[in-house]
Order: C-alpha cells, then structure tokens, then sequence
C-alpha cells in the first residue's frame, strides 16, 4: 500500500515538473502561406491580360531593377497552379492568400471589360484548393495596378475610389460565392509612399510633397467603398469577411526616454496610424499629433495649406469602422530617435517629415535585405500595441516571413530560426488575449522580389528560375512549418 502511495506520488511529481505543458494553437486556427500575383504568376500578356504598372515599369525601364529582370514568367503559377496546390497539400495548409491581378480581370480596369480567361483562370485555381479544403484568402490589390489608370492619375486621382468599388462588384459577383475572406488592399504605406511618394515601387511617382497624403485618402475611401459594398449587397448571402492588409513594423523607442518615445509614437502614426487610424479608431481621421506635424511642416515649407488632406465628417463616418478584420503584414522592428541627421534611405522618407530617424542594435541579425533584421520579439510588440490602441479588432498575420541570397540552398536554418521564434510569439500573443485567428508564411515560393528581382528569394519552395518548368523544391523551413502545423505547437 504505502509503496503505491509513493509511487504514484512520485509519477505526480514527474509529469508536474519535468514535462512542461505544450503550448497549443487552437484547433481552428489557420495556418496559411502567401504571395501576389505580379509576383508569381507570369503569362504577363497572356489570354488578353492587360498591361498593369509592373509591366510597364520593367519594359520601358529595365535597369530600376538589379538584376534586370521582371515579372514576365516569373514562378509561372498561371501554369502551374496544381501544383502550386499540391505544395499547400504537402505542407498541411488550411489556408492560402493570393491576389488577383486587376488587369487580368479588367484589362483596362474598366468594368464593362471583363476577361473571361482571367475569371477561368482564377476559378479553377480557386476550386483547385477548394477541392482540398484549404481556405481561398483574396486580395484584390497587391500592387499591380492597370497602366491605363495609373494614365489617368491612379491613387492620387480621387477617381479611384469609384474604379475600385467597380473592379469589387466583378470580384465579388464572380467569386464570392465560394471565397469567404477578402481583403481589400495589400500595405498601404508602400502603394502610396513607396509608388506614389518616392520612387521605391511602380509607378515611381516621386511625389514627395505631396503623393503619399493625397493617395492615402484616396486609398482608404476604396477601401471602405469596397467594404460597404460587400456588406450591403453581397455578404447578406455570401456570409464572407472585408477587410484590409496594413504592413505593420515594431517601431519602438531607442530607449525609454521621453523624446525617443515620442519619436516612436508619430513614427507609428506616420507609417502605419495614417491608414489604420482612419478605419480602427474610435475617433476616425487621420492621427492629430500626425495632421499636426505634417500643417506645420508644410507651413514652413511655404504651402498655403497642410499637405495632409482632411476627411470632410461625412467621410470620416463613412470609413470609421469599415473593416471585418485587420491583417498585418509584419517582418522587423526599427528603434526610433529624434532626427539628428539625415536618415540612411537613398530617396526623402516620409519618416522626414516626422523629424524622426531608427537604428538597430548590432546584434541583430541580417537578412538578404537591407530593411529586414531579425528583432527579438517585434511581433509580439506589434500585436500588443495594436490591440490596445483598437479595442482588440480580429488580427490576421497576413504576411511574414525572411530572406536569403539566392544561393544560400536549401538548408535555410536562419529562416527556420526566425518561423520558429515568430510562431513562439503568436502562442505568446494568443495567451495575452489577442484575438488572432491565423498566421500566413511569406512567402509559399520564391518570387520576383518587386525592385529587387530575383536577388532576394523568401520562399518556403525554392523556384528553379532557370528551369523552363520552373520546378519547386521544399528548403528545410518548409518541413519545419509542415511539422508544426501539423502537431499545432511549436518544438525544437
Ligand atoms: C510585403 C509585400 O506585401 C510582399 O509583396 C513582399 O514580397 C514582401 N513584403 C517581402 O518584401
């Protein structure tokens, strides 16, 4: 008797203390992969697809991008989508984003121009992961705008907002019916400030005065047509979600000073808190603090008014809660200081107009990009800060994921470490209350990297680019995500 006693005393003791509890990721959470089409999918001129901003920026301009490449056949995905699918398979995904490219839909970007084989195209992609049960994640603007509009303006020309509910109306009539979860456009910051503002991304408006402002307006007017569209005439009985995709990097103090703290606080507000403040507040509009800094920047610029357009109280209502969910696209952190010289990007950063510059401790490490370091914990701080600052919206993370050289192989161990600790921290981010529903790899291959070509690859599969066939092969990162989604919690 006493033996069993001590036994069974001594079986308790070992499963309290020597085997830890497994932190779980609840049973319906999605675990999905990403990518763009611009990015993947080549055929740039096939079955009448128009020509969008992408394409025209790398054939009148070739040498913007290093390795002077483009997007013409890219990952090729516009044939090899099964496969595609059977990669999602092997993994385990149950869920998948991707965007459409508008001018495979509307080749000019106006809606009495559909194009047929686009909507095949997208259709049978669609049902292919249907077939698997992996959840179809829309994007409908993933930076591949129809040259024809950017003709007439693009996001600074307040025309957009109707271009794109009509480019919406055709999305969700002709898919809808099956994908339950759209969003609306991919990273605001970098359409305006990067396409509009400098010269970083298509078009290479280098508007700094003033093409950031007018297109982030713009932009988040789309955005809530396109949401009230949907929620109106469509979700009554397609039962979905609209949301929006903003890139959302931990800005934080450099230290706990008071001026650096500052400095972190309009840093948010200019990078993210522009388009995330006029839907998620409770107040609406652009940030004060950020309106205020940008009057009075442009008042000793010599402007007549702030460069910062307003929202009329009509339209602040009108955005003001215009969002199902928030997706966050996140990768690193920048630590923020006052300005004390001019900061380290080639072209004006809108971080000038905040008098605000970053820097990272050495002992970060670094990426295939230059922008992109391994920031102990960036993630958790991001989504914390979020949820406070909007009452606790539904989170996805849309997008995250690291870089390597092209020859770096297929044992990719920084990549590994760096899914592995971000994972840890959506466990930690679901134990502080924060309600995420679901976590997406940047990237499922990989892919033209925007101005960077092909000299920075983020894929889970590695893309033979010399290949005609462009064959796909698991990196090492691939088998650890598969392993993890599968056990649904994270080992080492
Ligand atoms: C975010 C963008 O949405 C995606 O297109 C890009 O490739 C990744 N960041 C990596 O830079």
């Amino acid at each position: 008797m006493i033996k069993v006693y001590f036994l069974s005393l001594l079986l308790v003791a070992h499963h309290g203390s020597s085997e830890p509890q497994k932190r779980m990721f609840p049973s319906d959470f999605l675990f999905g992969a990403a990518t763009a089409a611009y990015q993947i999918e080549g055929a740039w001129n096939e079955d009448g697809k128009g020509e969008n901003i992408w394409d025209h920026m790398v054939h009148t301009n070739p040498s913007v991008i290093p390795d002077k490449s483009n997007g013409d056949i890219a990952a090729d995905s516009y044939h090899n989508y099964k496969r595609d699918v059977e990669m999602m398979r092997e993994l385990g995904l149950n869920a998948y984003r991707f965007s459409l490219s508008w001018a495979r839909v509307l080749p000019t970007g106006i809606t009495n121009q559909v194009n047929p084989a686009g909507i095949n195209f997208y259709n049978n992609y669609i049902n292919e992961m249907l077939k698997y049960n992996i959840t179809p994640i829309v994007t409908l603007y993933h930076w591949d705008l129809p040259q024809k509009l950017q003709e007439l303006g693009g996001f600074v020309n307040p025309l957009i907002t109707q271009w794109f509910e009509d480019y919406a109306r055709v999305v969700f009539e002709n898919f809808g019916d099956r994908v339950k979860k759209f969003m609306t456009f991919n990273e605001p910051r970098e359409i305006c400030y990067e396409g509009y503002g400098s010269t970083t991304k298509a078009p290479m408006a280098n508007s700094t005065a003033m093409g950031t402002y007018k297109c982030a307006k713009n932009l988040v007017v789309a955005h809530a047509k396109a949401f009230h569209l949907y929620d109106k005439e469509f979700r009554p009985t397609q039962k979905g979600e609209c949301g929006i995709t903003i890139s959302v990097n931990w800005m934080g103090p450099a230290s706990d000073s008071p001026e650096n703290e500052t400095a972190a606080e309009i840093a948010r507000q200019g990078e993210w808190g522009l388009y995330a403040h006029p839907i998620f507040s409770s107040e609406g509009g652009f940030p004060k603090e950020l309106a205020q800094k940008i009057a009075e920047k442009s008042a000793q610029q010599g402007y007549r008014q702030s460069r910062l357009p307003e929202f009329t109280e009509e339209e602040k209502d009108f955005v003001r809660g215009a969002s199902d969910f928030f997706g966050v696209n996140h990768y690193t952190a920048f630590l923020m200081t006052p300005m004390k010289y001019k900061g380290i990007f080639p072209v004006p950063s809108i971080l000038d107009d905040m008098n605000v510059m970053w820097n990272w401790p050495a002992e970060w490490s670094q990426s295939a990009s230059f922008w992109l370091k391994m920031a102990p914990n960036s993630l958790y701080n991001a989504l914390t800060h979020l949820k406070a600052k909007y009452n606790n919206p539904v989170f996805y993370i849309t997008e995250n994921g690291w870089s390597t050289t092209p020859d770096s192989g297929l044992v990719d161990d920084a990549r590994v470490t760096y899914y592995r600790a971000a994972l840890e921290n959506v466990l930690d981010l679901l134990e502080a209350g924060v309600n995420l529903k679901g976590y997406m790899a940047w990237s499922l291959m990989d892919n033209f990297e925007w101005m960077r070509g092909y000299t920075e690859r983020f894929g889970l599969y590695e893309v033979d680019f010399s290949d005609p066939a462009r064959t796909r092969t698991p990196k090492k990162s691939a088998f650890v995500y598969k392993h993890i989604i599968k056990n649904r919690y994270v080992d080492y």
